[in-house]
């Protein structure tokens, strides 16, 4: 039998002064490892009002502390620029630590969101 733990990344989110381990799935998007571990990255009212993971709203961001280099434009600028990068464009495929942002345009961010 496989062990599950084996096959598992780990993530460490960061949120204020709380700090969650997460085993992840490889493959999957930070995105949607934040909302399935219901931390979501998304304020208010976006929590609804999103593109979904497509990489085009910019309502997803993170900071990431460690983790895989940007490889989508979104997230080069991000990089490049200081401001967060978007969950939905961040394959998690290595241990990466993440810290959630504070959203004030749209509100401020769900705690227990799970979309
Ligand atoms: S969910 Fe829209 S850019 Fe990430």
């Amino acid at each position: 039998m496989t062990d599950p733990s084996a096959e598992s990344v780990p993530v460490t989110v960061v949120d204020g002064h709380e700090r969650t381990e997460l085993a992840v799935e490889p493959g999957r998007t930070l995105r949607r490892a934040l909302l399935d571990a219901g931390l979501s990255p998304y304020a208010a009212a976006t929590r609804r009002l999103n593109c979904g993971g497509r990489g085009v709203c910019a309502t997803c961001g993170v900071r990431i502390r460690e983790g895989p280099p940007p490889d989508h434009w979104h997230d080069r600028l991000a990089a490049r620029f200081g401001y967060p990068r978007l969950s939905c464009q961040v394959t998690v495929d290595r241990p990466m630590t993440v810290e959630l942002v504070d959203k004030r345009v749209w509100g401020p961010r769900e705690r227990d969101g799970d979309d």
